[in-house]
């Protein structure tokens, strides 16, 4: 398709090629030896309306080392702020013929609604509390490359789940590709709805993390909370904090995930966010590829007829 708005419905067909595609970006990006006419002559321009280091910089370098002309707007210094609506923003940047246009939003459908508008590929570079497809396919990779696959795999993602759009990408990505998933917090944040979506609920970290392959641990979205109902950072931490003692529940050598950004001593201790269990940088390395792999393939879906 011509857009990457999100992983529901998407089938194993169209996710493992692209992964596989990504897998070999990895390797070149490594190597260095990265072809730099994938995208010559394509514009990519990063649309964030909300904040972001890893997303934002990994599109920028990822067209980059593949050739394209990459423009990052910055929301606070644009017309925004003088009262130009979302569409004709993106109408504007339309008419200069972008090719690629990546957009954080913080409403929740707003990369489908610019999609309908524009003749540029749109990127869902994270919606609300809807997807961030990019980071599930990143993660996708990171757990592929240890486990080879992931079919059969217990998957624990931890915390925030309610307000998580990384969450949301994950569950869809995890249960269609076969791996087993637990939502592991408080009520407030794992509400038993969630169970719908084809995943186990727990409400506690001794009994979720229990012989998991991997631990995925989320951020407290305070920005999506109202203030009276943010939890208190010491309690959070002593509840569902990931420490050592809680990690050896799991398997022995179980994954430690984070999508970042992290918030030390609140949803994650340093003894575990740096140690060998932990992919959190490789992460970062193959958020890279992946969102190489994905200017890639919209742009050849954009060259066939
Ligand atoms: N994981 C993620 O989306 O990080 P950023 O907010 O820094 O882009």
């Amino acid at each position: 398709t011509r857009h990457l708005l999100g992983l529901e419905g998407m089938t194993p067909d169209q996710i493992e090629p692209l992964l596989d595609l990504a897998e070999s970006y990895a390797l070149l990006n490594r190597s260095r030896k990265v072809p730099r006419d994938v995208l010559r002559g394509r514009t990519l321009i990063n649309l964030f309306f909300e904040d972001s280091t890893r997303t934002r910089t990994s599109f920028e370098l990822a067209g980059k080392r593949l050739g394209a002309d990459v423009i990052n707007m910055s929301v606070a210094q644009s017309s925004v702020n003088k009262g130009e609506t979302l569409l004709d923003t993106a109408a504007t940047l339309n008419a200069m013929r972008t090719d690629l246009l990546v957009v954080r939003h913080s409403q929740s459908g707003a990369p489908a609604l610019l999609a309908r508008k524009v003749e540029a590929s749109v990127v869902n570079a994270g919606d609300g509390m809807h997807e961030h497809p990019t980071q599930a396919l990143l993660d996708a990779l990171t757990i592929r490359r240890h486990h080879d696959t992931l079919g059969g795999l217990k998957v624990a993602i931890c915390g925030d789940v309610a307000h998580s759009r990384v969450a949301r990408s994950n569950i869809h990505l995890l249960t269609t590709m076969g791996s087993s998933v637990r939502l592991v917090g408080p009520p407030t944040l794992v509400p038993g709805n969630l169970g719908q979506l084809g995943v186990d609920i727990h409400h506690s970290m001794e009994d979720g993390l229990r012989d998991v392959d991997v631990v995925m641990m989320l951020r407290l979205q305070r920005e999506r909370m109202s203030s009276g109902l943010i939890p208190s950072a010491r309690e959070y931490f002593r509840f569902f904090g990931l420490d050592r003692r809680r990690l050896d529940l799991a398997h022995k050598n179980a994954l430690v995930m984070h999508p970042g950004p992290m918030n030390r001593g609140v949803e994650i201790d340093s003894s575990v966010a740096d140690s060998d269990q932990s992919v959190i940088q490789e992460q970062v390395e193959m958020g890279v590829a992946v969102r190489m792999a994905v200017l890639d393939r919209l742009t050849r879906s954009r060259q066939t007829p």
